[in-house]
This record gives C-alpha cells, structure tokens and sequence, in this order.
C-alpha cells in the first residue's frame, strides 16, 4: 500500500542562469554526481515502495525531460499538469488518482530538488511515517533543525503529545515568516523547519481537502471517473483552469489541526542557492568547487564555485570567493557573498532581453 509522488513542477528561480524556466534545477546534475536531482530522488523512493507505485506530477512543458530522465517509468505514472498552480493542485491530482486506485494507499509526497546525505536515516524515518500514517488519520511532516534565519522555509512548532513514539503534535505551522519572525523563531530554539516532505493516508489527506480547499476537492473528487483512462489529460486540462494557485504549505498545512511532526536528522539540504550548493560539493584544497572539473584552469584562485558545462576553455587568475557559472549563452560571475542580489539581476535582464 505505499506510495510515492515526487513534485517537479517547479521551476526553481534562484539558481539562475543553470536553472531556467525552460530546464529548472530539478533536472540539472548541480551537484556533478552523475545524476539530476529527480533520478536521486527516483532512486531513494525504489528504496520504500515499487517502482510502479511511483508517481511524478509535473508541468507539461517538463514531460519529454521527466521521460528522459526516467525511462523506467510508464506513462501513466507520469502526471503532467497544463498550468503552473504551485503544490496544492499537484498534491490533489496525484493523491486522487493513487485513492482511485487504492484507497487504502499511505502516500509519501515529496519534492525533486533536494539533497539528502544519509539515506538509511531517510528511509527508516519515510517507513516510520508511513506505518504511522496508516494507522492514524493524521498529516505528517518531517521537521529538521535550523540553521539560520531563512525566510523560504516553513517552520514549526511542536508540542510533547506524540504518537507512535516520536511523532509530535504540531502547535503551530509558519510558511516563509518575515526575517523579523524567523529570527525570533530560530532564538526560541523551538522550531524546526519543514522539509517539505509529507507522509499521509489518501483517506487523510482527501479528508483535509475536503475541509480547508473544498473547491479544489471538489474538482479533483469529479475527475475520479476519469482517472488511468484516455479522458484523464483533457478533463484535467480543462480542471486546472478552475484550481486557484495556492502551495499545499499555506492551503493545508497551516490550517490543519492533525498535522503531526517526526524531528529528523538525515543530512538534508534543500539546494536552494549556490551557497548550499558550495558547502556540499566536493572541493580542492584551497577550496575550490569546479563542476564539471575538466576544463577549468586556476590560477591563485581559492573558494570559487565554477560551474561552466560544454566544451569552453575557463582560466580563472587571482579570483577568489567568486561564483562563475554559465548557461544558456549567460555568463555570471559574482562574489559569492552576493548572490542573494541576483533575484534583481534576473528581473532586469528579462526586462531588457
Ligand atoms: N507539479 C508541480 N507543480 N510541482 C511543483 C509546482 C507546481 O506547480 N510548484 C512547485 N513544485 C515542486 C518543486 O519543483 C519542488 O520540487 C517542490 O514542488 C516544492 O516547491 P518549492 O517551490 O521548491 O517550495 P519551497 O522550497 O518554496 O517551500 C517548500 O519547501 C521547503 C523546504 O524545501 C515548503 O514546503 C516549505 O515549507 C519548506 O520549508
Ligand atoms: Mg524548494
């Protein structure tokens, strides 16, 4: 009865110019593994459920990258979407379409673009929380400890109440405070970050659809005929015109009052900007971080991250503590303490290119 949807949809802004809304990052090797970011997390989920039970809900225009990328998967497993409605849409559609095959399925929800170092300590929390979930009408995420004020995440705060052990129940769900706020969650030392991976029944998190986006579960409820038929892409084509865009975070989340919390601990990393990307990749001994490695050449250069793919030739002479990265005919190179300013970068190329 176990399940696994993997989100990737999204088109991950922040790691401008490698990650496009043409190519977002999920399907990018930004690590220089051997492998894009959806095949590791492909490969984690073989690990906790069969491979056909295995589902990617993405945007169409991502379809033929997902196929590639991951041949084994048939094209029902493949859930494409006709417009860009953020998570909670995403959820519906696949939680639906897995209840209508199985609605005693427990479904872990996850997203495409993240790192996760220790995997046994990932998958024994993902088997942990599924049994939970099956035995439980409840919304369980996993929560991970804070390192710093970041205003992209959800942050939560969780009382002594548990079930199954160390399940706790949540007090409070945050999606992206204020910097104001985040500072003081992360000095209360009370909060953890939501990792945005979610372990529910189908019955549990229909249930909460029902309640907090009953529109949304009204649409998904009457495609149900539908589902692993060949009407399945233009009815919902035709739904999503009528879906709000709306995160399952701010939809779902927040509101609930079953939402319960297992504290871990598994070497996560949500890859959000190039700093995260520098402090895991590999790097020489004056701490450099050059993927892929083959033609970059340094001179008394130290702490770069070069991530130049293709064929060029790079020197780089006397740099240090930059970011040098190319795509797409773009070329950016930028103190690495700076990065954050990049966000207004790309809004006045695409205003002026
Ligand atoms: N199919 C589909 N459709 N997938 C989407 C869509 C969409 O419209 N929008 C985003 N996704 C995918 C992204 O590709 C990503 O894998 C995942 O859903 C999460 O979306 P993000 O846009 O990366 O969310 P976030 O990082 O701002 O916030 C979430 O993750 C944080 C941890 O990384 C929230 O759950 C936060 O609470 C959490 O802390
Ligand atoms: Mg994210």
């Amino acid at each position: 009865n176990h399940y696994a949807i993997i989100m990737a949809g999204g088109i991950g802004s922040r790691f401008w110019p490698i990650s496009r809304s043409s190519h977002p990052k999920q399907f990018i090797d930004i690590l220089g593994t051997g492998q894009t970011l959806i095949q590791n997390t492909y490969e984690r989920f073989l690990k906790v459920c069969p491979k056909e039970n295995i589902y990617v809900v993405t945007n169409e225009s991502y379809t033929k990258l997902v196929k590639s990328q991951l041949p084994d998967m048939s094209d029902q497993q493949i859930l494409t979407e006709p417009a860009m409605r953020n998570t909670a849409p995403c959820v519906a559609y696949g939680c639906f379409k897995i209840e209508s095959l199985n609605p005693d399925a427990v479904i872990v929800v996850a997203p495409s673009d993240q790192q996760i170092l220790d995997e046994d300590a990932f998958i024994s929390a993902i088997e942990r929380a599924l049994q939970t979930a099956a035995s439980h009408d409840c919304l369980i995420t996993l929560g991970i400890k804070p390192s710093r004020p970041d205003t992209g995440y959800g942050y939560i705060q969780y009382t002594d109440h548990t079930i199954n052990h160390d399940f706790h129940k949540v007090k409070t769900f945050t999606e992206k405070p204020t910097l104001e706020i985040a500072k003081t969650f992360i000095q209360s030392g009370d909060f953890l970050w939501n990792a945005g991976i979610f372990i529910w029944s189908a019955g549990a998190i229909l249930k909460a659809f029902g309640q907090y986006l009953p529109e949304m579960h009204e649409i998904f409820a009457d495609a149900r005929p539908v589902y692993n038929t060949a009407d399945e892409r233009t009815h919902i084509h035709k739904a999503y015109q009528h879906c709000i865009n709306i995160s399952i975070d701010y939809g779902i989340m927040e509101k609930a009052d079953n939402v319960y919390i297992l504290p871990s601990d598994f070497g996560w990393s949500d890859l959000g900007t190039w700093a995260s990307i520098y402090d895991l990749a590999e790097k020489d001994y004056v701490g450099n971080a050059v993927i892929p490695s083959e033609k970059v050449i340094m001179y008394d250069s130290s702490n770069c991250m070069v991530n130049v793919p293709g064929e060029k030739l790079v020197i780089l002479q006397g740099m240090h503590d930059f970011i040098v990265v190319e795509s797409n005919n773009t070329l950016l190179i930028c103190p690495r303490d700076q990065e954050q300013n990049v966000k207004q970068v790309v809004a006045d190329v695409k205003n002026k290119f």
